[in-house]
């Protein structure tokens, strides 16, 4: 039996005042991975953090690190380190003394720890601030210490909670390269939790998907991205074409669902439990659209007017009005649109292969009890 560096076996959170944050939420994490939990505020992200580490109480399911069960267990004794999105540096301290810190309550040598202490400061580059207290120091270097302090204690899994919501966009990108070195590096368990999609898609090797406390989708990147199981995640990408309708047939993994553009086929998500007559959604990633008229065969093809389009860097956001006053979104690369004139007005055809994208059932059909 494989054993799992983390396992959560229907966890459940129920707040003392009744407010259901995590409802029987199962994952299984393998030594070293790099996790993200991502979903909208208050979907329970910290909540499910907070009970990993032991500072929260779980009020029902289990809780297992490297086979033990932790569910009981206090928050000192588990083999967890904690960061929180406001670093929680002493100020009062140096940097030095912060990190040594996490030592110095765990009787060790006074050798030992320098040692230690003088690695972490090495490895993360903190060597010419180590006398500085905590006012004098960069967003990145509050970061890094912060960073230092949780991975002194060489915890076996590390849970970081928003830790770079604090930084600017810049330093927020080097940043997320420097921890998914350093993870490698020290092959240690990152559970990573962000609301901020492109980052969570980005640094995890696996992406939980969470939304009012349940797990809609756990999967890597590309799966997530390519093969969303849910609508909640289709739209929570925010870079997929959305299209609502009835399902018109279901077969051998194809779906085609009838909408006010006609007739679209895709394949089918959500295990296959779709069937003709309910309402469906056809998600489709902005970048498998083409533009133009194509002639092959097993293509879906739109066409509307350009209604907009605005160029950010290396990419465009092209938003269409479609024949019926609908306007989709399309979030794509330049060099996709080469040739393509896009002045508001203009009319635009738009094609993709029905093996791209996915049709699943809409949340609609849940609203009536049914
Ligand atoms: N100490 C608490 N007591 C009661 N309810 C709480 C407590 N902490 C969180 N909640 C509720 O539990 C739910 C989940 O909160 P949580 O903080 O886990 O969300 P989150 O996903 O981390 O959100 P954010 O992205 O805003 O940090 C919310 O409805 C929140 O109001
Ligand atoms: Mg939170």
């Amino acid at each position: 039996m494989t054993q799992f560096d983390l396992e959560l076996k229907q966890i459940t959170k129920i707040y003392p005042g009744g407010t259901l944050a995590v409802e029987a939420f199962d994952l299984q994490v393998e030594k070293g991975e790099f996790l993200s939990f991502v979903g909208p505020s208050g979907c329970g992200k910290t909540t499910t953090l907070r009970m990993i580490a032991g500072l929260e109480d779980i009020t029902s399911g289990e809780l297992y690190i490297r086979g033990v069960n932790n569910t009981h267990i206090k928050a000192e004794k588990r083999p967890t380190a904690t960061i929180f999105q406001n670093y929680a540096i002493y100020p009062h301290m140096t940097v030095r003394q912060n990190i040594e810190f996490g030592l110095k309550i765990r009787n060790l040598s006074a050798s030992e720890i320098r040692q230690k202490t003088g690695n972490m400061i090495d490895l993360l580059d903190l060597g010419s601030v180590a006398d500085a207290r905590e006012h004098s120091l960069s967003g990145g270097q509050k970061q890094r210490v912060a960073l230092a302090r949780g991975l002194i204690t060489e915890p076996e899994i590390l849970l970081l909670d928003e830790p770079l919501g604090a930084l600017d966009a810049n330093l927020r990108r080097a940043i997320q390269d420097e921890l998914k070195l350093l993870q490698r590096q020290l092959n240690i368990t990152f559970v990573f939790v962000t609301h901020a999609q492109s980052e969570a898609l980005g640094m995890g090797d696996r992406i939980v998907v969470m939304n009012a406390g349940r797990v809609e989708q756990i999967g890597k990147s590309e799966d997530i991205y390519f093969n969303p199981q849910t609508p909640f995640v289709s739209r929570f990408i925010g870079k997929n074409l959305l299209f609502e309708g009835k399902i018109s047939g279901a077969n051998g993994g194809i779906a085609s669902i009838e909408t006010p553009h006609g007739v679209l086929k895709a394949g089918m998500a959500g295990a296959g439990k779709i069937s003709k007559g309910q309402q469906g959604l056809l998600s489709v990633p902005s970048e498998y659209i083409q533009f133009g008229k194509s002639k092959a065969s097993g293509v879906n093809a739109i066409t509307g007017h350009v209604k907009q389009a605005n160029f950010v860097l290396n990419t465009v956001i092209i938003y269409m009005t479609l024949a019926n006053g609908d306007v989709v979104k399309i979030d794509t690369h330049v060099d996709k649109v080469k040739g393509q004139d896009l002045n508001p007005g203009t009319v635009l055809n738009c094609y993709w292969s029905d093996k791209q994208g996915r049709i699943m059932l809409n949340e609609t059909n849940n609203s009536g009890g049914a």
